[in-house]
């Protein structure tokens, strides 16, 4: 079947979105609207593509979990030393993308990101399933392997030496990082285009600001 991707189109006409809607806190809106994408069922309602930028400001996105908002930060797991990881090191700024599709929702987000604490990392990681926290020692994330016998070697030689070890150590290249935003949009589409767009910046007070964007 040939398909015409210039063709395919749907109308936006589920929900609105205006600023005398939503909280004053953008973190608070984002919870309720969380909590919505649960609610209607949307397939993995945390996982949000990361845009990065590296150190020849070439942007690089990828989907990762979102596993908790802590102290005003959106905050996801991953290997330190991944592409990721090194661009962050480089340049700790990046946007977070939410796309909810089942309720004609988008989420924007910008800001600072830093590493979360060795404790926070560590109590997370060994929360994790015992197969995936041997996975995060197996894996050089972002590195070329020749096949993936490399990667079940690795997880031999684990299962060997954590060999009766229900919980693991964390590896020193594993652990989160914390985006602090200072940019949060909440998108809601609208029939025929006019789409409704909130956002909420910070201005130089720590205040947000609530705006009206056009679509
Ligand atoms: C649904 C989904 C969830 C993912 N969650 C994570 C995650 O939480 N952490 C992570 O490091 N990679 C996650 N990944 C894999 C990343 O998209 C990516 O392949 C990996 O982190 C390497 O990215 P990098 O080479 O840019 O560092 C996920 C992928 C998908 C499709």
């Amino acid at each position: 079947m040939k398909i015409d991707i210039a063709q395919l189109r749907k109308e936006y006409t589920a929900h609105t979105l205006d600023q005398s809607d939503v909280d004053s806190d953008p973190l608070v809106q984002f919870k309720q609207w969380m909590v919505e994408a649960v609610d209607s069922e949307v397939p993995e309602p945390n996982a949000m593509v990361l845009a990065t930028l590296n150190q020849y400001s070439r942007p690089s996105a990828r989907v990762v979990l979102l596993k908790d908002i802590e102290e005003g930060g959106f905050v996801f797991y991953t290997n330190y030393n991944s592409e990721k990881g090194q661009e962050l090191a480089a340049h700790p700024f990046a946007a977070l993308n939410f796309n909810w599709l089942e309720l004609q929702r988008q989420v924007r987000i910008e800001g600072r990101v830093e590493k979360v604490s060795e404790e926070m990392s560590k109590a997370y990681f060994q929360s994790r399933p015992r197969g995936s926290q041997i996975g995060a020692w197996a894996s050089p994330q972002s590195t070329i392997i020749e096949d993936r016998s490399i990667l079940e070697e690795n997880v031999k030689r684990l299962e060997e030496k954590y060999q009766g070890q229900e919980v693991l150590p964390i590896p020193p290249h594993w652990g989160g990082y914390s985006l602090k935003p200072d940019l949060i949009e909440f998108w809601q589409g609208r029939p025929s285009r006019l789409h409704d767009r909130i956002r909420y910046r910070l201005d130089e007070k720590g205040k947000w600001l609530i705006e009206r964007l056009a679509p």
